[in-house]
């Protein structure tokens, strides 16, 4: 026996007010279809099957890269229809676990638990407590509390209203009894659907246990309807995520003003003031200090950095005892060594700043090798780009690049080299020696002001 996972995702998401499809929109920057299979994928299935239909050509078109079999339902005629399109690509001694796409928390370990307790040839849901059940089914229980059948909101009775255990939607049993109940559905209730939820009173009927499973908590069984609830989930998963980095030793200065948008890996003693925002693939030295405003994404950072506020990092490294910001911009393809200092309004792209280098205000430094204690004067500008391709500045250790100068690339300063302020150049500086290119200072002895004809 091995186990399926069917995801269910052909609603149409009406709710969202949105032109994307719903199981495309993301918490924490994954999208809430990928986070359901992430999760499936951990239970190590022999297969996943996702329901598509709304939107299925931008859903199955953004989603390619998940290794999922997709199954089309060409109409919504509800989520036991839904279930049945898979049927057919099912051995019957096989096991099959349903879940929602719309349902982006879901915890390996409710689901773990789900099949765990869970008897070979029965049928298991996974329950939850709400003490505001509006809209989910309900699930009624005989004198003894065995679970006998789940009742939709829209059709329970006043009574059955009252009931405040759920069924999240969740469910196991085996691809032979859901040939034999799916089949059996009807469409006669409030919505006109194919209600998944009717085979669990077929089961009863049939002599079979119907067990539940308690989620693990409330937020993880909880779907998204709408960009309100999206952004309670959302809230919910970066408060945990906080929480869980400050019992491993980082001080978060204010665990609602943190967003953690991929994965993390982080040292002892880190400080992240409020308003970060971290993305993709990230990792954070000991000691380090990341300012107020600061957004790093695919970034690498070592120990005992500084990254002042309004600093924005992305697919970079930086070496420990740096110092970095206030609104510094480091992109893509750029490598500062260690104890280097990049200061305010400096825009560094694809270059490498040498152990010890300094360029500490409005800089821009694209495409270039600086080394080892370098002066970046303030306002020095790599003139990479000549309109058609992009070309390479090179400057050797202990150089000194005074203030306002221009760099037209390709070109090399040598080692310790000095470049006057102001200077434009255009060829290679030699090292040791003070390059200088600049119109010369002269001072007009005699020379005036002109003045207003006070008399016309
Ligand atoms: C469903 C359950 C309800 C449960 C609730 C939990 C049924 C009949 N009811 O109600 O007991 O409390 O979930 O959230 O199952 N879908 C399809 N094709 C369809 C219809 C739905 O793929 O034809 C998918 C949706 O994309 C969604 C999921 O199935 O991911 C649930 O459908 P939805 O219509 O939202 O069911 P609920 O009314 O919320
Ligand atoms: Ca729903």
């Amino acid at each position: 026996m091995s186990l399926n996972i069917v995801i269910l995702a052909a609603g149409s998401g009406n709710r969202m007010q949105s032109n994307l499809p719903k199981v495309l929109h993301q918490l924490a920057g994954v999208s809430m279809l990928e986070r359901v299979v992430n999760v499936a994928k951990e239970l190590e299935p022999k297969n996943i099957y996702v329901v598509y239909g709304n939107g299925g050509k931008q859903l199955t078109q953004t989603m390619q890269h998940l290794s999922v079999t997709w199954v089309a339902q060409q109409h919504m005629l509800g989520t036991g229809h839904a279930l049945q399109q898979v049927l057919p690509q099912l051995k019957d001694r096989d096991q099959v676990l349903v879940l929602y796409a719309d349902v982006p928390l879901i915890s390996k370990k409710t689901l773990t638990s789900l099949l765990k307790s869970t008897p070979r040839n029965a049928l298991g849901l996974v329950v939850a407590e709400f003490n505001d059940p509006t809209g989910f089914g309900r699930i009624i229980r005989n004198e003894g509390g065995n679970i006998v059948a789940i009742v939709e909101h829209k059709d329970a009775t006043k009574q059955q209203l009252q009931i405040k255990e759920i069924n999240t939607g969740i469910l196991t049993t085996t691809v032979q009894h859901l040939k034999e109940w799916l089949p059996r559905l009807k469409n006669k209730n409030s919505q006109k659907e194919y209600y998944l939820t009717d085979i669990i009173a077929m089961a009863v009927e049939a002599g079979f246990y119907v067990g539940g499973a308690l989620a693990h908590c409330q937020e993880e069984v909880r779907g998204v309807n709408n960009l309100h609830e999206l952004s309670q989930l959302e809230r919910y998963y970066q408060r945990q995520k906080a929480v869980e980095l400050m019992r491993r030793g980082v001080t978060i200065m204010d665990p609602t003003r943190f967003d953690l948008r991929g994965e993390l890996q982080i040292g002892k003693d880190v400080i992240i003031d409020i308003n970060a925002v971290i993305e993709g693939d990230v990792s954070i030295g000991a000691n380090t200090t990341i300012g107020p405003n600061v957004v790093l994404r695919n970034a690498k950072i070592g120990k005992n950095v500084t990254i002042k506020s309004n600093s924005v990092l992305e697919d970079c490294t930086v070496y420990p005892d740096c110092q970095i910001g206030p609104f510094a911009r480091i992109r893509p393809g750029s490598v500062i060594k260690q104890n280097a200092h990049v200061g305010n309004f400096v825009e560094i792209k694809n270059a490498t700043l040498g152990e010890g280098s300094k360029a500490n205000h409005l800089s821009y430094l694209g495409d270039a090798v600086i080394g080892k204690n370098v002066n970046i004067g303030a306002g020095t500008i790599t003139c990479n780009y000549d309109g058609a391709y992009k070309h390479k500045t090179t400057i050797k250790d202990g150089a000194f690049i005074g203030s306002n100068t221009e760099l037209v690339a390709p070109i090399t300063i040598g080692e310790k080299a000095t470049i006057g302020a102001g200077s434009t150049i255009t060829t290679d500086a030699p090292a040791d020696q003070l390059t200088i290119a600049r119109s010369e200072q002269i001072s007009i002895t005699g020379w005036r002001r002109p003045r207003k004809d006070k008399s016309a």
